[in-house]
């Protein structure tokens, strides 16, 4: 059920996406709804109020044809269903990636947060901002907004967090988003956005041939559990050199630790920050040569973590029906660096009360 046309916010209700979706409360099934932002040129987000998930960006590629670009599922069961959580499109958070066994001291007090990759804590625990039902105000016809308040003590965190995520999809191909949390207890923030993207099309082979071009000297390194080891190594001379774009694929098969660690690459990039911390720059760029599409992402971060789907196996089959193979999406989240609250010589993720969080991320497509 089309509410608007053509230029405007589409509301659609998402019947498909509750369906055979027992273990839902009756209250979310009414509350779960599919948003539909589209621009004068074509280009369309959609979006569920489960999880502020992206479930859907079509661009077109060099001749004009559209392809959905991004990971998901028909219906919300796929999203609540998914082994091994891929957490397609969602933000995710409290805390954006890893913190060290789940643990954490602040202001003296010690925190015990959910344990849910082994020993650590990912992603915002057991139950991340990426499965729960967020409320939801249609800002304008390009712009919607996603609220969740996390309540004190949720999956382990101090503080009643409130959270606003605002999708804008403007006129120039962009999808802006801008997350903004305040709080009454200090406790660690780090919001993202976990979209995987193949430029060819969801679902349309391996990201390996993608030229991609990340803006950082430096990167992370980590241990086995992928927790960073504190160090900022230099990425010259690695594997981990996209300084210029090169192929995903050209040294992925190098002999070298950090890739075995990762399975690939699952690193937090530091980026080239000149000026003061919170200036928006150029993080990355990713094209892919037969399509022609090309996207930027622009993040007021101090860090990105650049995964290349190294967890897939192809036994999630998406939204057309195709698998999503082993290294067929990549995800570029804009971020702090993980396990920050940890790693005092990291930027700090802590929010206090009476300070806000806030941070601006933007993917931007057109073609070449
Ligand atoms: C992490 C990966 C993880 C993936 C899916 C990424 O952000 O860096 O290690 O497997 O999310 O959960």
């Amino acid at each position: 059920m089309k509410i608007s046309m053509k230029n405007s916010l589409v509301v659609v209700a998402m019947a498909a996406l509750v369906a055979g979706c027992s273990s839902v409360k009756v209250a979310d099934f009414d509350s779960i709804q599919l948003y539909t932002l589209k621009n004068k040129a074509g280009m369309e987000v959609k979006l569920t109020n489960y999880g502020a998930i992206i479930t859907s960006i079509k661009t077109v590629d060099r001749d004009g044809n559209m392809a959905d670009i991004t990971f998901g599922y028909n219906d919300v069961s796929g999203y609540m269903n998914a082994v091994d959580k891929p957490y397609f499109g969602a933000v995710v958070g409290r805390y954006g990636n890893r913190i060290a066994k789940g643990k954490f001291t602040l202001d003296g007090e010690e925190y015990e947060l959910a344990t849910n990759n082994n020993e650590n804590h990912l992603h915002g625990g057991k139950i991340g901002f990426d499965k729960v039902v967020w409320d939801v105000e249609i800002v304008n016809k390009n712009t919607i907004r996603f609220t969740y308040l996390a309540k004190d003590g949720e999956e382990g965190y101090p503080g009643n967090l409130s959270i606003a995520v605002t999708y804008t999809l403007t006129e120039n191909n962009e999808l802006k988003i801008a997350y903004h949390a305040t709080t009454d207890k200090a406790t660690p923030v780090n919001l993202t956005n976990h979209a995987y993207f193949n430029l060819k099309g969801e679902g349309e082979g391996t990201i390996l041939d993608h030229e991609l071009m990340l803006n950082a000297k430096g990167f992370t390194p980590v241990d086995k559990g992928l927790i960073p080891t504190g160090e900022i190594a230099p990425v010259a001379g690695t594997p981990f050199d996209f300084t210029t774009a090169k192929p995903i694929g050209r040294d992925i098969g190098q002999k070298d630790q950090q890739l075995e660690y990762g399975g690939g690459y699952d690193h937090n990039f530091v980026l080239n920050k000149e000026g003061q911390d919170g200036q928006m720059i150029l993080a990355a760029t990713a094209y892919e040569p037969t399509s022609g599409r090309f996207m930027e992402v622009f993040t007021e971060e101090p860090g990105i973590q650049f995964y290349c789907g190294n967890f897939l196996e192809g036994n999630l089959v998406g939204k057309s029906g195709k698998a999503y193979l082993h290294r067929g999406g990549f995800c570029l989240e804009t971020q702090h660096y993980p396990d920050s609250p940890n790693q005092p010589q990291f930027p700090s993720t802590i929010l206090r009360p009476g300070k806000a969080y806030e941070t601006l991320t933007i993917y931007r497509f057109s073609v070449r």
